[in-house]
């Protein structure tokens, strides 16, 4: 073993930074062992140098993370700072000064992935990210190592632990949206403000770093489909339910049948309760890889959190360590296959529209005429009357599959029908 430590600055010292410290520290035997040299904290970047840090010598701590990356003798820069800026400057001048970059960063791997790769190469250094997506569970490596050398077709999956939480709660107690967030907020699931999860933002960024990796193509943010999933509600579980189904937010990236094309997008959906990832509880994550020979792979386990992130984090360290002693670099970027990405007008998937229409004869062929109007075959359809005696009728209509523009050209339709009161609720059904 060689005893020059390997020199590492840590940028970020809170929910996740704090759990890297600390296991540094505790596993340093183990770490220097695996890597073949020892790993040496040489600062710690934060925001409130006077915060007390358990485990952290104070003499590291820097409020200037800039000086700290440019020292020169720095090996390996952890970034967990999150979000763009600073966290986008300073691994750029991280590269600059030599180091390699270990990142959990995924709202900026999803908006400037490919700058920073190129960086890294220019400089001939390692830039890994295991934690950026689904926490603990091992997803970039074997999507880009492991089926290097394989053709992969699908991934799909739950990569949103807050998410998760709520949708679960809802489904298994009935309880609505804001009461669920608020569970989910009370436990430190959901942040202050939960916008990045409940919106599908930071499901979105995940998507947009799992698509270009398992799809060898450039996938950017704005590329992924985003829904929410705050519309959903409790008679969208109940409907759910009637069908044998129960509601997830979904990130499904797929490769089109004639392989020219790929799509991403994150929504919500209904999947059958028999689908592994109906059992998906929690705030836990779970994703659905298939490919032309392994077939089906799912990967499950913890999305989120201090220790289960920092797991990812050590792992890409001490990857990077041993890249760094062997003199060599690990997989860079591979989007050469330039496929790209389908609007989602073209996505082909089933749907599940609940209508209030007016309750008399004729309104469900008028219904149906529509569909068949715009090329949009039903499965089936579920009507009943209502007791308030409102002279109104609850239509559920499940289709076959159909393109996303062909149902928004439906719903379009249907809604200038005057039979048609109200499109209740439009999602779509997966996993069957
Ligand atoms: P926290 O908000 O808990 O920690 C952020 C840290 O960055 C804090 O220590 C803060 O300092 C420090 N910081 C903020 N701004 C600056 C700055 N300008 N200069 C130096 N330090 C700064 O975030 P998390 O640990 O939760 O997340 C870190 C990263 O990990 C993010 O990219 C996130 O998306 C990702 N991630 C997080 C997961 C999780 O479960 N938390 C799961 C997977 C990925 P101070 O302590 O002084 O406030
Ligand atoms: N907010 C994210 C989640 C953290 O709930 O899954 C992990 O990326």
């Amino acid at each position: 073993m060689r005893t020059r430590p390997l020199k590492v600055a840590l940028l970020g010292c809170g929910v996740v930074g704090s759990e890297v410290a600390r296991i540094m520290t505790t596993h340093a035997d183990d770490l220097a062992a695996r890597i073949g040299a020892p790993v040496e904290l040489a600062g710690v970047a934060v925001r409130r140098p006077s915060k007390v840090r358990a485990g952290i010598d104070p003499d590291l701590v820097t409020t200037d993370a800039t000086a700290l990356v440019k020292r020169g003798d720095i090996d390996v820069v952890v970034e967990v700072i999150g979000g763009i800026e600073p966290a986008r400057s300073l691994i750029t001048t991280a590269f600059e000064h030599g180091a390699s970059v270990v990142s959990a960063n995924k709202a900026l791997l999803a908006q400037d992935g490919a700058a920073l790769h190129a960086l890294a190469e220019e400089h001939k250094r390692d830039l890994y990210y295991e934690a950026a997506v689904a926490g603990a569970i091992p997803l970039i490596r074997p999507l880009r190592e492991s089926l290097a050398g394989d053709k992969v077709n699908r991934v799909l999956g739950i990569v949103n632990g807050t998410t998760n939480f709520i949708l679960d709660k809802m489904d298994s107690t009935g309880a609505g949206y804001q009461e669920a967030l608020d569970e989910a907020t009370a436990l430190g699931y959901a942040e202050a403000d939960p916008t990045a999860d409940v919106e599908g933002f930071d499901a979105a960024a995940k998507a947009a770093i799992l698509a270009g990796i398992a799809f060898h193509t450039r996938v950017r943010l704005d590329d992924v489909y985003r829904e929410g999933m705050t519309e959903v509600t409790a008679a969208d579980f109940a409907s759910a339910k009637n069908m044998g189904c129960t509601i997830k937010l979904l990130a499904i990236c797929e490769r089109a049948a004639d392989g020219e094309s790929v799509t991403a997008r994150v929504h919500p959906a209904m999947i059958p309760l028999s689908h592994p990832l109906a059992s998906v509880r929690g705030a836990y994550n779970a994703v659905f890889v298939e490919s032309d020979a392994a077939g089906q792979l799912m990967f499950y386990g913890p999305g989120a959190g201090g220790a289960p992130t920092a797991s990812a984090v050590l792992g890409d360290l001490v990857a990077v360590c041993r890249n760094k002693i062997g003199g060599a670099t690990g997989p860079g970027d591979s989007a050469y296959t330039q496929l790209p990405v389908s609007p989602m007008g073209e996505v082909v998937t089933r749907y599940h529209i609940s209508l209030d229409v007016a309750d008399k004869p004729g309104v469900l062929a008028q219904v149906a005429t529509v569909f068949a109007e715009h090329g949009v075959s039903i499965d089936t359809v579920r009507q009943h009357g209502r007791q308030d005696g409102d002279g109104e009728a609850s239509l559920v209509v499940v289709t076959h599959r159909a393109s996303d523009a062909s149902l928004g050209g439906t719903v379009e339709a249907l809604r200038s029908l005057d039979t048609v009161r109200g499109v209740a609720s439009i999602m779509r059904v997966e996993g069957e």
